[in-house]
């Protein structure tokens, strides 16, 4: 089963960043065939129709391979001003288009219908960035994904993890894997292969 798993930040020291790589290590421990996409490492300019009507780039196809290619995703969302980041905006605007009628993707490939979905968040805040859940979950039910009902929101994310990025506390761990065990439990399910 392949799982996608992303943080919605760029940042060096991201705590998102740090809970993917957690959510990560858990899927594979469970038996997942986990890619852990790195956004920074995407050269993905602002949305604009016009750019895009002169060709779809190439990282953005290469995002949409990756999205086509996993029907299982976690999204570590950081919260800026109670939502979720530009970058996750921009980059799910890109992969969502319906613009996009290059040779390798034609019109009508949504990579976002179908897969399930499991979002976490961190922020060093009390909530742990679960506002950003909350803008970011009705966005990808409106591209048909399936939303793991559980969630895990991060409170308190600079002091979370150790020197090696390891959550410490218990509790924590099972937050985090609460929403993994759902996001393989229902792909598993819900997938043979992209609807
Ligand atoms: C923030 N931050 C923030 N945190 C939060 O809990 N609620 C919020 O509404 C905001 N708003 C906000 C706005 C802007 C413009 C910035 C730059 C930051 C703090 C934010 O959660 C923090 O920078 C995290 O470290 C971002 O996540 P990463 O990069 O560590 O994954």
């Amino acid at each position: 089963m392949k799982i996608l798993v992303f943080a919605g930040s760029t940042r060096q020291q991201s705590y998102n960043r740090r809970l993917a790589q957690q959510a990560a290590g858990m899927a594979r421990a469970a038996g997942a065939e986990v890619t852990l996409l790195e956004l920074a490492d995407l050269d993905i300019p602002m949305y604009n129709a016009d750019l895009e009507a002169r060709g779809t780039p190439p990282d953005v196809l290469r995002l949409k391979r990756l999205m086509w290619e996993h029907p299982g995703w976690i999204i570590c969302s950081p919260e800026y001003n109670g939502s979720y980041t530009a970058l996750l905006k921009n980059t799910i605007d890109w992969a969502s288009s319906p613009v996009a009628a290059d040779s390798e993707w034609q019109d009508g490939v949504k990579p976002f219908r179908g897969k399930v979905v499991g979002l976490l968040s961190a922020s060093n805040g009390r909530l742990g960035g679960l506002r950003s859940q909350s803008h970011l979950a009705p966005l990808l039910l409106l591209l048909e994904c399936w939303l793991a009902p559980r969630a895990y929101a991060l409170a308190g994310a600079a002091s979370a993890f150790d020197a090696d990025g390891a959550l410490t506390q218990a509790e924590q761990r099972a937050g985090v894997q609460g929403v993994v065990d759902q996001v393989l439990w229902a792909t598993q399910r819900l997938h043979t292969e992209p609807r």
